[in-house]
């Protein structure tokens, strides 16, 4: 088991997968686990998690994000969506418009680095028609989707990609 900045330092996003090992269960149940352990406003957690293992469904979902082929060739893709209306009920439309969508999205993260420590890849895939998404995942009314995330067994070792300089982002006050 890798430490937390190792697991870190190994996550590239995977754009190839071995398309013949499947994600174990236990090992999806750990992401899960992870992803809804995330800090969430008002420990609402105003987001849902849908889990595409049907290849057809994958092929389709592909097809909404520009004919990302790597989205069919992973044996999992998770929907994260966010549930704008639970979060409206404590903290009206900041909670709609923001909150939800930043629980959502951290809760990716956190499964996103999951991934890593379970000893698979993924890639976050926010390039998509979110009407069509939400049609192929069969997302309730008032759920939006946020990001997919592709998850399966890397077949490619990319390099790390630049960062821009600490300094051009951070500010010191
Ligand atoms: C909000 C968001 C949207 C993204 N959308 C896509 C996408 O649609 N397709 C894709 O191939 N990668 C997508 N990515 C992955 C980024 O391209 C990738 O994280 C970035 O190039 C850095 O590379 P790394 O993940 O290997 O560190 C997205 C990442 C984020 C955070």
């Amino acid at each position: 088991m890798w430490d937390f900045f190792e697991t870190i330092r190994h996550r590239h996003s995977i754009r190839q997968y071995q398309t013949d090992m499947p994600v174990e269960e236990e090992k999806l149940h750990a992401i899960l686990e992870t992803a809804c352990s995330a800090p969430s406003a008002g420990d609402l957690q105003a987001y849902r998690i849908t889990v595409v293992r049907d290849a057809g469904l994958r092929q389709a979902l592909s097809q909404a994000a520009s004919q990302q082929t790597f989205i069919a060739d992973a044996p999992v893709c998770l929907v994260f969506s966010a549930e704008g209306d639970r979060s409206a009920g404590k903290y009206g439309e900041r909670g709609r418009e923001l909150y939800a969508v930043q629980d959502a999205t951290i809760a990716a993260a956190y499964a996103q680095l999951a991934v890593v420590a379970a000893g698979m890849g993924s890639t976050w895939v926010g390039f998509f028609d979110e009407a069509e998404v939400s049609r192929i995942a069969q997302l309730d009314s008032g759920l939006r989707p946020i990001a997919l995330l592709c998850i399966g067994y890397p077949a490619e070792l990319p390099d790390a990609t630049p960062r821009r300089r600490l300094d051009e982002i951070v500010t010191r006050l």
